[in-house]
C-alpha cells in the first residue's frame, strides 16, 4: 500500500508580532497575520507500511536532498507522533518546494510547517478512514503546524488569523490559531504586499535565537503589553476601516520589532541603511499622496509594503519611479492577501 497526499499552504506576513515564547512553544502574547497569495509552499507526502532496515523518512527540497531541513522535520514529526498515531507505523517520502526565493523576507518555515501539518493530519484521516468535521481539522492542524514554528500555526488559516489568548475572546488560543471572521472593511479585504528586497543575504539570528533573546529583555513586559494594546486596537481598526491607524499600529509593532533586537543582548541590528531610506521615502509619498499605503517588516531587512488593491497603479509607479534605486538588483515581489490552504 502506497498513498499520496499534497497540501499546498501560503506564507502569512504579521501584522501584530509574535516575538518571545514559553513553554511549549507558547506566545507571550497574541499575534495576527495576513496570509498571503503567491508566496505558498507545496508539500507531497507519500507514505507505506514501516520496513525494516529502511528510514523512516525521506526528504527532498526541490528535487534535491536536504539533510538539515530533514533531520529538523524528523525532529518535528517525533514529536507529534503522540497526536498522530499513524507516524509510528508508516515511513514517510516527502517533496516540497516554494514558489519564493530564499531569504527574501517571507517566512518559508510557516509556510513549509503549515503544509507540514496539513498533509500528517490528512494521512492520519485517510488512515483512520473517517473524515473529521473541518474546522476540528484546521484546528488541531494548526496546533501541530505551532509546534514545528510558531508562525504556521496562523498559515493553516486564510485572510487574517489570530494566534495566542485575548482577553475576552474565548475562542482565541495560545495553541493554535483562529481565524479572524469578523466583518472585514472592505479597505482590508484585497490587501495588497510588495515585498521590497533590500537585502537577501542569509538571517543573522534564527528566530529560536530571537525569541530567546525576550528572556531577561529589559522591556520585555512593556513589549507584551504593547501587543496587546495594538492587538485591541487592530481588531477594531479592521472592521472600521481606518487605514491612518492601520499604518500607525502596524508600523509601531514592525519598528518595535527591530527595537526589540536591537536593545537585546546580544543586540541585533537587522535593518540596512537602506530599508530606513526606503521608510523615510515610503512615509513623505504618503504625506503628500495621501495614499493609503504602510509597511511592516519581518526579522530581516526586507520591507512589505501593504495597500488597498484599489491604489495599486498609482503605488506600483511610486515603487518604479522612488524606491526601485534601493532595492537589491530593484528586485520586488508581488503579493497580497490570500484564501489559505489549497488540497
Ligand atoms: O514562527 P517563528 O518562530 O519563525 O517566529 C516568527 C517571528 C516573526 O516572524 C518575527 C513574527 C511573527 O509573528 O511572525
Amino acid at each position: 500500500m502506497k498513498n499520496t497526499i499534497m497540501w499546498e499552504s501560503p506564507s502569512n506576513i504579521a501584522l501584530i508580532k509574535y516575538w518571545g515564547k514559553m513553554g511549549e512553544q507558547l506566545p507571550c502574547n497574541p499575534s495576527l497575520s495576513m496570509s498571503l497569495k503567491a508566496s505558498v509552499s507545496r508539500f507531497e507526502l507519500t507514505y507505506s507500511p514501516k520496513k525494516g532496515g529502511e528510514k523512516d523518512l525521506v526528504y527532498l527540497f526541490e528535487g534535491k536532498e536536504n539533510k538539515a531541513f530533514e533531520e529538523k522535520l524528523s525532529r518535528f514529526i517525533a514529536s507529534v507522533s503522540n497526536d498522530l498515531p499513524c507516524l509510528s507505523k508508516y515511513q514517510l517520502k516527502i517533496s516540497s518546494s516554494n514558489t519564493f526565493p530564499h531569504s527574501a523576507g517571507i517566512a518559508s518555515s510557516a509556510s513549509a510547517m503549515s503544509a507540514l501539518a496539513l498533509c500528517l493530519c490528512s494521512m492520519q484521516e485517510a488512515i483512520d478512514e473517517m473524515e473529521m468535521p473541518r474546522d476540528f481539522f484546521f484546528q488541531k492542524a494548526s496546533r501541530i503546524a505551532r509546534l514545528g514554528s510558531g508562525s504556521a500555526s496562523r498559515s493553516v488559516f486564510g485572510r487574517y488569523a489570530i494566534w495566542g489568548e485575548i482577553e475576552g475572546q474565548t475562542e482565541s488560543s495560545n495553541y493554535f490559531a483562529i481565524p479572524f471572521k469578523e466583518n472585514i472593511h472592505p479597505v482590508f479585504q484585497e490587501l495588497q504586499d510588495t515585498i521590497l528586497m533590500i537585502d537577501s543575504s542569509p538571517k543573522k539570528v534564527s528566530s529560536t535565537a530571537g525569541h530567546g533573546l525576550m528572556k531577561n529583555h529589559p522591556y520585555a513586559d512593556a513589549r507584551f503589553h504593547q501587543a496587546r494594546l495594538n492587538m485591541a486596537d487592530l481588531l477594531v481598526v479592521l472592521e472600521e476601516g481606518n487605514f491612518d491607524e492601520f499604518a500607525r499600529i502596524v508600523e509601531n509593532e514592525a519598528l518595535s520589532l527591530h527595537a526589540l533586537m536591537m536593545s537585546s543582548n546580544p543586540s541585533y541590528t537587522l535593518l540596512k541603511p537602506n530599508t530606513l531610506i526606503a521608510i523615510e521615502r515610503i512615509k513623505e509619498f504618503r504625506d503628500k499622496s495621501q495614499m493609503p499605503l504602510c509597511f511592516t517588516l519581518d526579522a530581516g531587512p526586507n520591507i512589505h509594503l501593504l495597500y488597498p488593491k484599489a491604489h495599486e497603479e498609482i503605488i506600483q509607479n511610486f515603487i518604479q519611479q522612488e524606491l526601485l534605486e534601493f532595492l537589491e538588483d530593484g528586485k520586488y515581489i508581488q503579493d497580497g492577501m490570500g484564501n489559505g490552504p489549497k488540497r
